[in-house]
């Protein structure tokens, strides 16, 4: 029998100088930023002069001070006849191993992990070599788009035939490989065997991850199937990329795969995406630091021996003992996974692969209608825990517009701006690659300032340790630092309001935050619920260096939280950990939750039930549950059909709450979708219909 090792345990030792990599759930969200930029302590102070005690008890205050101010500074709304615009009945909370949608729903799966889409088409079976998993859907389902067959738009075309496009976040070993099976395995942990790792099931690991393309289409009977096409496509952690941008050829980004620093292979952690006016598809990079390992070391002043990891590594977290899924360890020694180990090997940078980890943090543009194009790392977006990258609605002749948010505590949200202008005709991706990345700073009386990025500018200058804008790029957590960014409760997923330009953002929670780190945008001490900001940019132009902002809601149990209207949650909608979010073409917000497996159904946590999907007016705050998912997983990406008759929403790790001896005991807590004894958990697509054929949420 193999060995393990848990991540829990590795985060444990990473105790190191200025790095402190406080490991969230299975590795993902490691706290980083030790910066002293601004928590607005004295600004919380003013708050609490300026807005007494509004009433009612001390939990209530926690809540009204701060959300209540900012909501009141809504602007007017439009005054449309909005009541029926949730036209469903609320579903309770569910603890069951299913999903579950309103009355007058149909839910069916779609794509579970393992269903070959390309190659050979081998079929899913747990002893699955490494090379058919790269011929097969991906792992741990995340952010998604359906692309209409004619692939001239990405929201308009055919609403039964096109490419379902999905990102697959991560792996859970444990459920991958035949040797893990009887092993008191947890979710985060790896079959070993001794010192190493077999190389097929490191593989087999990275050929689940990158992103699934695939031809599907609705068939006579309403479902969906995958059909056999040259577009259906596996990018994976291996296949070749290219870098774009102003980090394209910096000496940060040479290795021995690259001596010119123009390439690299793969993409690793993709949790949500974006979709650009031009019909491609991004897949964002999010927890790739902890896949890397950097075991350099030096002496301190007291003698003792600590790592000595470059800024561009210590600042996202990447490990100084062992990677997450130990790929350097592959028994083959093969360079594709040597890659994996960071450390200082030889005497020149191209000769190993120290600077492999800075190929990784950026969002990667996918053309899903040419099966033989190289993905393209653009660097002007700016390196970090990438969650997803959302789009202004393009205007001809005007720059294009994007945000991405930095998912771990206390980390920024930034805004990307072209230099170049958008023409509908000629648009393509080389508007990522020239423009200017900012940062967002929440003033605590409602506005809001883009802070630039930009080498040369607010100090971003060789006095200050910047030394070009490839440097500041690769650093962007540094720099945004730097220039005094406000942190916040772990910015996810973002959407744009198609019709008034505003803006939301998920902020999912921050149990570390404290009393004297509040501020008006994350206004909770040890925020477990987490919340939803808006803003609307200045004048409403995209482009604007000032924005309008507050909160859309304050998740939370119905003693702990706040809608738009003042009033608390209720159980229509008691909500935590708001991550996915989405606004269809009828302006209705999709919230998806993920409270983490260590919490979920436990404690204050249980009253939530599994994790599930809510749908928002975005006027009136209204909200209500929509759906529900099985034992262990989160909701993730959600895309309808041009015409909103048929939506797609994901469900990641279903089973991940099974302890190690539960699944020694081979007592898996879920068995969705396929519920036989036969078959582990799987995550899988859910392809939602109205059974009268109406629009989704109506
Ligand atoms: Fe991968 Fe931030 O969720
Ligand atoms: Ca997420
Ligand atoms: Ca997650
Ligand atoms: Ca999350």
């Amino acid at each position: 029998m193999g060995n393990k090792y848990s991540l829990r345990q590795k985060y444990a030792r990473l105790m190191q100088g200025a790095v402190h990599n406080d490991g969230g759930e299975h590795g993902d969200e490691p706290m980083c930023n030790h910066s002293n930029n601004p928590v607005f302590a004295d600004i919380l102070h003013r708050r609490l002069q300026r807005r007494q005690m509004l009433k009612g008890s001390l939990a209530l205050a926690v809540t009204s001070m701060f959300a209540a101010p900012a909501i009141s500074t809504l602007r007017t709304r439009p005054a449309a006849a909005q009541s029926t615009l949730l036209g469903f009945k609320a579903i309770p909370v569910s603890e069951a191993d299913t999903v579950v949608v309103p009355e007058g729903y149909t839910a069916r799966t779609l794509m579970p992990w393992g269903e070959p889409i390309t190659g050979d088409y081998p079929a899913y079976r747990l002893d699955n070599t490494g090379t058919e998993q790269g011929m097969q859907v991906g792992m741990h389902h995340d952010g998604m788009h359906f692309f209409p067959i004619e692939g001239r738009s990405p929201y308009e075309g055919s609403s039964d035939d096109g490419l379902l496009v999905m990102n697959h976040e991560y792996v859970e070993p444990r459920y991958m490989h035949q040797s893990a099976m009887g092993m008191a395995l947890s979710s985060d942990q790896v079959p070993m065997q001794g010192n190493t790792r077999a190389a097929d099931e490191v593989l087999k690991e990275v050929n689940a991850h990158g992103v699934s393309i695939a031809h599907i289409r609705k068939q006579a009977d309403g479902t969906w199937a995958v059909q056999r096409n040259a577009l259906n496509r596996r990018v994976t952690g291996l296949t070749p990329m290219e870098l774009r941008g102003p980090v394209r050829g910096s000496n940060l980004v040479r290795t021995k795969y690259s001596p010119d620093g123009t390439r690299t292979r793969g993409t690793l952690n993709n949790c949500a995406h974006g979709v650009t006016p031009w019909n491609t598809y991004l897949a964002a990079e999010e927890n790739w630091a902890g896949y890397f390992v950097n075991k350099d070391t030096t002496t301190n002043a007291q003698g003792e021996t600590v790592p000595n990891l470059p800024r561009e590594h210590a600042r996202y977290g990447v490990a100084t003992s062992q990677s997450r899924y130990g790929w350097e360890l592959a028994d083959t020694g093969a360079d594709e996974y040597v890659r994996f180990d960071a450390s200082t090997k030889a005497n020149r940078a191209i000769a190993d692969y120290r600077n492999e980890p800075n190929t990784f943090g950026w969002v990667v543009e996918i053309d899903p209608f040419n099966p033989n194009s190289t993905p393209i790392k653009h660097t002007a977006l700016g390196r970090f825990a990438h969650e997803g990258v959302v789009f202004q609605p393009p205007i001809e002749g005007q720059p294009i517009v994007c945000y991405s948010g930095d998912d771990a505590r206390f980390e920024y949200i930034y805004k990307y701006v072209s230099t170049q202008p958008y023409h509908q005709a000629s648009a393509s991706g080389e508007l990522l690659d020239n423009g200017t990345l900012y940062v967002a700073k929440f003033n605590d009386d409602g506005s809001g300032e883009w802070l630039t990025l930009q080498f040369g500018q607010n100090g971003l200058t060789p006095a200050n340790g910047f030394f070009s804008q490839a440097d500041v790029l690769v650093n962007t957590r540094t720099a945004a630092d730097f220039v005094g960014a406000t942190k916040m409760d772990r910015p996810e997923w973002g959407a744009v309001d198609p019709e008034t330009r505003e803006v939301y953002f998920t902020l999912t929670n921050n149990t570390r935050r404290t009393t004297e780190q509040v501020d008006a945008a994350n206004p909770r001490p040890e925020n477990r619920w987490g919340q939803i900001v808006r803003w609307m940019e200045a004048g409403n132009n995209p482009t604007a260096t000032r924005f309008q902002w507050d909160l859309f809601v304050l998740a939370g149990p119905e003693d702990d939280s706040q809608k738009l209207s003042g009033q608390a949650l209720d159980a229509d909608n008691i909500f935590a950990s708001p991550d996915g979010l989405w606004i269809d073409g009828d302006r209705l917000l999709w919230i998806q939750t993920d409270i983490g497996e260590s919490e979920q159904n436990k404690g204050d946590f249980a009253q939530f039930g599994n994790n599930q999907m809510l749908a928002a007016n975005p006027m009136t705050g209204e909200i209500r549950r929509f759906l529900t998912g099985p034992i262990g997983q989160e909701i993730t990406g959600v895309i309808t059909t041009p015409d909103k008759r048929t939506m797609f929403i994901n469900v990641q790790h279903p089973g991940a709450t099974t302890t190690d001896a539960e699944f020694a005991a081979g007592n898996f807590k879920s068995r969705w979708p396929d519920q036989s004894p036969a078959m582990p958990p799987r995550s899988a697509t859910v392809v939602i219909t109205k059974n009268d054929g109406g629009i989704i949420g109506s």
